[in-house]
């Protein structure tokens, strides 16, 4: 062919690239991720210089789930110029799905040289390091993330993690050096608050504060139900058997609250003894869980101590399952179940049990933020509340790091 028509042509297949590319994007953008794929290798065989296409092409198969196509796309980007922290940190992540986490940590630092304020390159490189079990480097770089986003939830739950498993591996100076570090630089931080103090043993919290909890399970909502099976969560069938046993008939006849609710995993045990099922939860993503269960009449999103003080004489039933291990401070909680039952109304709920050891405090905060209690505190705190005992067993409520998590399930009336 004469060399000024293979020219004509070369110039007529940059805009038809730009235009496939154009096209693959719109398709990407909309979630049609195979289709996409199929204009962007038509685009990249008419122009394969585009180092944008080659970035977004790998971000497609990466979607597609196939990580080494997206490894060669990104490679390809950075190839043909597109040398950006962006495209680096896109390689890392598929080099780690594909167990490559030499070359993962080596792109994570090339993108954290180019742009040392990327909250997302640290917070991921500290999950790779966390993965080999390099915790304290993990928290150093989850730290960093955070001094680069100091309002990232997600990045403070995972430094949160990380501290908790240097502790739970005996690292405890560490672990409690660097919760201090981030108590003191995130002090408004709800998290940093609990879950630090927890770590370093200063905690003079009565309960969890509602700002942790609420972003504690509404980060942990979607995939709370399917977490806590793998854990053998068993606190909504321990205590629907112990209302069966406490009394009541499955007559639907009662009002009934479902107290700390989530995402409603004790609903469906508890709807045959409703004449009126409504469950409170400070957390609105667990409460939508719970709401697309259409079991509940009545879902509100309150602390729970304002609102048991806010409907007195009420409940015929009011359960709490793995709620009360949020509070330390179990009086004020009582009291005002106390007030919301109706006469012989009852109070069933689960503790975690701390031992009967006299150098032990009546509670405790453990590390990852849930509140232990004596057995003998929760019979007193009942009893000073006007609650009478009726029923309490030791069960294994889950299982966490494989061991058995012991509680209490308890049955309480009021008289
Ligand atoms: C571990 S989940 C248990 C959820 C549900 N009861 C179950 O067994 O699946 C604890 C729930 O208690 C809620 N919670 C903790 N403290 C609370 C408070 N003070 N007021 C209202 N809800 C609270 C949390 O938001 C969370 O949804």
């Amino acid at each position: 062919m004469a060399a000024s028509r293979l020219a004509v042509r070369a110039k007529a297949a940059v805009p038809v690239a730009a235009r496939l590319c154009r096209q693959a994007d719109a398709l990407a953008a909309a979630g049609r991720a195979e289709e996409a794929d199929s204009v962007y290798r038509a685009a990249l065989a008419a122009d394969p210089a585009l180092a944008g296409a080659h970035n977004n092409h790998g971000n497609v198969l990466r979607a597609l789930g196939r990580p080494d196509e997206a490894a060669s796309a990104y490679r390809a980007a950075l190839a043909c110029g597109l040398d950006l922290a962006l495209v680096h940190y896109n390689l890392a992540a598929v080099l780690r799905q594909t167990g490559q986490t030499v070359e993962a940590a080596r792109a994570y630092r090339r993108a954290l040289v180019m742009q040392p304020d990327y909250a997302e390159a640290w917070n991921n490189q500290a999950n790779l390091l966390r993965d080999e079990e390099r915790l304290t480097e993990a928290a150093i770089s989850y730290r960093r993330a955070l001094a680069a986003r100091p309002d990232w939830t997600d990045g403070h739950d995972n430094f949160a993690t990380a501290l908790y498993l240097l502790h739970e591996r005996g690292d405890v100076e560490t672990a409690a050096r660097l919760a201090r570090d981030w108590r003191r630089d995130h002090p408004d931080n709800p998290m940093a608050r609990h879950i630090g103090s927890a770590i370093i043993g200063d905690s003079a919290e009565e309960r969890a504060p509602d700002a942790y909890v609420r972003q504690t399970f509404d980060l942990f909502a979607n995939e709370f139900d399917s977490k806590l099976a793998e854990l053998g969560y068993r606190a909504p069938e321990l205590l629907a058997e112990a209302v069966a046993m406490s009394g009541p008939e499955p007559r639907g006849d009662l009002a009934v609250l479902d107290a700390g609710c989530g995402t409603g995993l004790c609903g469906a045990a508890l709807r045959p003894y409703a004449r009126c099922l409504s469950g409170v939860d400070l957390s609105g993503g667990m409460l939508a869980h719970a709401h697309a269960r259409a079991l509940y009449d009545a879902l509100d999103e309150a602390e729970l101590v304002a609102h048991l003080t806010a409907h007195p004489s009420s409940f015929d039933l009011i359960v709490a399952a793995d709620v009360l291990c949020y509070f330390g401070e179990l009086g004020e909680v009582f009291a005002a179940a106390c007030t919301a039952l109706l006469p012989a109304g009852r109070l069933v709920f689960s503790v975690e049990r701390l031992a009967d050891d006299a150098e032990l405090p009546p509670y405790q905060v453990a590390t990852h933020g849930r509140y232990a209690h004596k057995e003998i505190y929760v019979r007193d705190a009942l009893s000073v509340s006007g609650l009478a005992l009726t029923m309490m067993t030791q069960e294994t409520l889950r299982f966490e790091s494989g061991e058995p998590v012991v509680g209490m399930v308890v049955v309480a009336v009021r008289p």
